[in-house]
């Protein structure tokens, strides 16, 4: 077989399973249970993966798995860093990674390959089902079962050779029509937008299982003009190996699990769901979407769906978004020139958006500040903002309590909260019921909560005994005080 990485799922299943952070489930219900179970599941300390079998109504070998970005060990082994239980030494592994995967990403164009595992089966014409695959209905109150939560969509720009990536979630319609929400920005949708301007058919192939990497990295804001592939090969170190659909021609990875392909044909629209959002809310009720006709569905035998599903944080993929949007922030500050950035973390409470912290080591008058605006307002941050809190480098960023303490007790707010009104909103903010203005504006805070420059030296020192103190009483007195 030619060199490259066909993004084999099964490959890091085995390697999960050896490392005890895989569970198998068998014969729970796509109807609610898998929706339930994973939500369950995520919410726990030192949670496994899932891996459902055995589910009622289809065939053993017909599975679904969960939970796969949610912990700091499987996500480091995603991203083939060093393998640690630690978040905060996967935060610093991560440190100025995805500004040089970025740069790295051109000398990595995907490798084709004539066929792999996902041709092990075939189905197309009548024989086109997508109901086939055991597709959860997630929640009670979703509008249909989503097939594509943990999925990746390939398309291709109607005027240049680009290929985008990205994870949008796919509703099944009926045996052959799937409906698929690309919110408006969204590259997927600028190149939807130029074929339906063409009146041409928009040619999509949703990959719906493969090594978590392809969703990992479909899902985030890689740039405009480069293909995530490219951008995965960087990561992996070297090409992804893809295969091509039959009638697209669309690029895949060669071992993916499923794979639908099909066009969305001008005007087809129908209502697509409701489905909850990454803040944890059902922000609206069904709405009109494109319509995916699929006309070949390419399989592995005994296919895996991955599945993550959103609900209120903590779910299924805040963990791995706050990981990746906090070092993706940290390499936009640094771009920006702002120097003695310690740490951020942006929280997965606020769905990795809405609540962001950085820590710095003061070194002027108006350094915290700032850090606070850029960070609140750079490309990666500007977009469904709120919340955006400085503090000193004593205080742990990804620790709600101590950043809570630091704004209980180092900033005033008459001082020290700066509001920036008529910034980037958005129609998924739940807040959005409130927005006075038709255009989708919102507001930002940016709370200085570092000691005022001016009173470094006289500010009141912290009533805590020093790291010394209690590292030496945690070495004397082990039996009480565990590492
Ligand atoms: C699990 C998951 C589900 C997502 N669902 C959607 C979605 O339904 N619609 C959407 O526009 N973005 C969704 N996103 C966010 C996009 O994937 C993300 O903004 C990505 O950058 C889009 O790719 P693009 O930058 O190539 O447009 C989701 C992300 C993840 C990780």
């Amino acid at each position: 077989m030619a060199g490259g990485n066909p993004l084999d799922l099964r490959a890091w299943l085995a390697k999960m399973e050896e490392s005890g952070n895989l569970q198998g489930i068998r014969g729970a219900h796509w109807r609610f249970e898998l929706g339930a179970i994973s939500e369950l599941n995520v919410k726990r300390e030192g949670h496994s993966a899932l891996l459902f079998d055995e589910i009622p109504d289809y065939p053993a070998g017909y599975r679904v798995l969960t939970c796969t970005t949610s912990s700091p060990y499987r996500l480091a082994s995603i991203l083939r860093g060093p393998l640690t239980n630690d978040h905060h030494e996967l935060v610093r592994w991560l440190r100025g990674k995805p500004k040089a995967w970025e740069s790295q990403a051109k000398a990595f164009d995907p490798v084709a390959v004539e066929t792999g595992p996902v041709f092990e089966h075939v189905d197309a014409g009548d024989a086109v089902d997508v109901l086939k695959f055991p597709a959860p209905l997630w929640h009670e109150a979703d509008g249909g079962r989503y097939i594509g939560t943990g999925c990746a969509v390939v398309t291709k720009d109607y005027d240049s050779d680009w290929i985008n990536v990205g994870t949008y979630r796919v509703m099944v319609h009926d045996a052959n029509h799937v409906g698929l929400d690309m919110v408006s920005g969204k590259h997927g949708h600028i190149q939807y937008q130029k074929y339906m301007a063409a009146g041409k058919p928009f040619p999509v192939c949703i990959v719906i299982g493969a090594d978590p990497l392809c969703y990992l990295i479909s899902g985030i804001e890689v740039p405009y003009g480069i293909c995530e592939f490219n951008y995965i090969g960087a990561v992996l170190g070297e090409p992804v190996q893809v295969v091509r659909g039959e009638l697209t021609g669309l690029p895949f990875p060669a071992a993916a699990e499923i794979v639908l392909e099909g066009w969305i044909h001008p005007g087809d629209t129908r209502l697509e769901g409701p489905f909850g959002e990454f803040h944890g809310y059902y922000q609206a009720g069904a709405k009109p979407a494109p319509v995916v006709t699929v006309e070949r569905v390419y399989h592995r035998r005994n296919p895996i769906i991955v599945g993550s599903p959103p609900a209120k944080p903590p779910n299924d993929y805040s963990y791995s978004k706050a990981v990746m949007r906090s070092a993706l922030l940290l390499d936009a500050l640094e771009a920006a020139g702002v120097p003695g950035v310690t740490s951020v973390w942006a929280h997965e409470i606020g769905g990795a958006r809405m609540l962001t912290v950085a820590s710095i080591q003061q070194r002027y008058a108006g350094h915290a500040r700032q850090c606070g605006h850029i960070l609140s307002q750079c490309g990666v941050g500007a977009y469904m903002g709120r919340y955006t809190i400085v503090v000193d480098d004593d205080i742990d960023p990804s620790n709600l309590s101590e950043v809570m303490w630091a704004v209980a007790t180092r900033s005033d707010p008459e001082r020290d909260i700066d509001i920036i009104r008529n910034a980037m909103g958005s129609k998924n903010d739940p807040m959005s019921v409130a927005y006075t203005s038709k255009a989708m504006y919102s507001s930002r805070a940016i709370i200085d909560a570092c000691r005022p420059f001016d009173h470094l030296q006289d500010f009141p020192p912290v009533a805590e005994a020093s790291p010394e103190l209690r590292e030496e009483v945690r070495r004397r007195w082990s039996s009480i005080l565990p590492l």
